[in-house]
């Protein structure tokens, strides 16, 4: 398959194969055993969106050690990502796969073949980029599925809405519902938290996150190559576009702000913020066409007045932080000592981390492994669990931020979770030949956010 300078397949590419996978895809009548979640009986699995990050949770959510579980359908918009996760997944977890031909879905409905083949009670990973969360979950529900799904969970007001609607359909339905916060499964900080709880860091005054690093992911993007629909290069290139990923701010710095929120057990009240592109040209001089800014500062304020500070980065050659710092009367402690959630957490005694720490966490599980045990140690135990209310929280103090920053104005809680501003309103009715959500102008570039002028959209 030939690729331009942006590794896209080409239009024509993308149809032969998608052509040929969706014929098989007609040919799939064939019933899957029935299943009986509960005690040690097989669950089946489905992966929505078959990119990086879904082909991780497929690999962590068969290599659960609580019973018999198999992937058994994969559905994705393009055949590459498609195939390539396939390929990778059979090399590692071949042995508990089942996924003929017939049960690989391309197109934008694939997620409704892939989930048609399980039966209620089996579970599906929904890791395609945020937009399509709600689109998803609407339909697991219907299908009585339990569901893993990515953060962020929403982007924006109405989607959060909607979101935290269906959770309560999830809930009333008894369906188990894992989100991808993953720093809530992580044994460090889970002692870090139970440690905050008991006073051990009195009261927490100040609470810092960063995330400074060189340009990642798709952050940054060059105008569209012409032989690529505008759809298919914004899902490709989803964290430069605010309505696919909610940007940078939400996909990458999320993890910061829900486990600091969770250390004060609440989320903040408002924030204001700061932010700017300094650097909207590539090396070649060529101007980026994406929405996003390479630098936020957001204060965040708790209802008792407390605070949290991210500072979130992506310039090359600036200095790299990636960690994040819980303040009390007591002491202080690190958080994530790297990355999202990374430990050793340490408590120490002053305001600085320096010296032998009170407290210093040992245990080095994989959070990503643990959020799937118990998960499916829920479903097979029919026990309570849904982290789905929660998600939206953190996802909509994540946008709550990304606000501020990108109009210039404070930004309340309630004042993000009832905003009409929806960025992409009928993703569920998206296809190919179609617009996209967000259309450039003239001269190839997409609206941007305009701080001060701009003061109640984004963009
Ligand atoms: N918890 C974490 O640490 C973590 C890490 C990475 C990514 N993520 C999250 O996982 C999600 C996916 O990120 P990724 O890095 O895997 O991206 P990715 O681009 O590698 O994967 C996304 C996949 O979804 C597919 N897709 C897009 N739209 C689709 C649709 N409508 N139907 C079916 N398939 C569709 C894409 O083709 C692609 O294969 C994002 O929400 C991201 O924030 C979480």
């Amino acid at each position: 398959m030939s690729t331009d300078k942006f590794n896209l397949p080409s239009r024509r590419e993308f149809l032969q194969t998608t052509g040929s996978l969706a014929a098989a895809t007609m040919l799939s009548k064939i019933p899957l055993p029935t299943v009986h979640p509960g005690g040690s009986d097989l669950i089946q699995v489905a992966l929505v969106g078959c990119g990086g990050r879904g082909s991780g949770a497929a690999v962590n959510a068969l290599s659960t050690k609580s019973g018999p579980i198999k992937l058994v359908a994969m559905a994705d918009v393009f055949a590459d990502r498609l195939n390539s996760s396939f390929d990778n997944l059979k090399q590692s977890v071949g042995a508990s796969m089942d996924v003929p031909d017939d049960r690989k879905f391309l197109g934008f409905d694939a997620y409704k073949h892939a989930m048609d083949c399980l039966k209620p009670g089996d579970v599906v990973i929904l890791t395609t980029p945020p937009a399509f969360r709600w689109v998803h979950f609407t339909y697991a529900i219907q299908k009585k599925l339990n569901v893993f799904m990515e953060k962020p969970v929403t982007v924006d007001g109405p989607s959060s809405r909607r979101m935290l609607k269906l959770a309560d359909e999830a809930k009333a339905a008894n369906l188990k519902v894992g989100v991808g916060l993953m720093s809530r499964h992580a044994t460090n900080l889970i002692e870090l938290h139970d440690r905050v709880q008991s006073g051990q860091l009195g009261e927490i005054v100040l609470m810092r996150g960063y995330r400074m690093h060189d340009p990642a992911g798709y952050f940054e993007s060059l105008p569209k190559p012409d032989n690529v629909s505008h759809v298919e290069y914004q899902i490709r290139r989803f964290h430069s576009f605010l309505w696919a990923s909610g940007g940078c701010f939400s996909d990458f710095y999320i993890h910061h702000v829900d486990h600091l929120c969770w250390m004060k057990n609440a989320w903040p009240v408002s924030a204001q913020a700061l932010g700017g592109r300094h650097y909207r040209q590539s090396p070649e001089g060529i101007t980026y066409v994406d929405q996003n800014f390479d630098t936020y500062s957001v204060e965040y304020t708790f209802a008792d007045g407390s605070k949290f500070y991210f500072d979130g980065r992506c310039v090359t050659g600036a200095q790299g932080i990636y960690s994040s710092y819980v303040h009390g009367t007591k002491g202080m402690a690190i958080a994530a000592r790297a990355n999202d959630c990374g430990g050793p957490s340490a408590i120490f005694h002053g305001q600085n981390p320096t010296g032998k720490p009170k407290w210093q966490s040992t245990d080095t599980s994989n959070p990503y492994q643990n959020e799937w045990e118990t998960l499916i140690d829920a479903i097979r135990h029919d026990n309570p669990y849904t982290e789905v209310k929660r998600g939206v929280e953190a996802s909509l103090t994540a946008s709550m931020g990304r606000m501020a920053a990108h109009t210039g104005q404070q930004v309340t809680f309630d004042e993000m979770l009832n905003c009409e501003h929806e960025f992409a309103p009928n993703v569920d009715k998206l296809s190919f030949e179609g617009d996209a959500p967000l259309m450039p102008d003239e001269t190839g570039r997409y609206p941007v956010p305009r701080p001060g002028l701009s003061p109640k959209r984004e963009f």
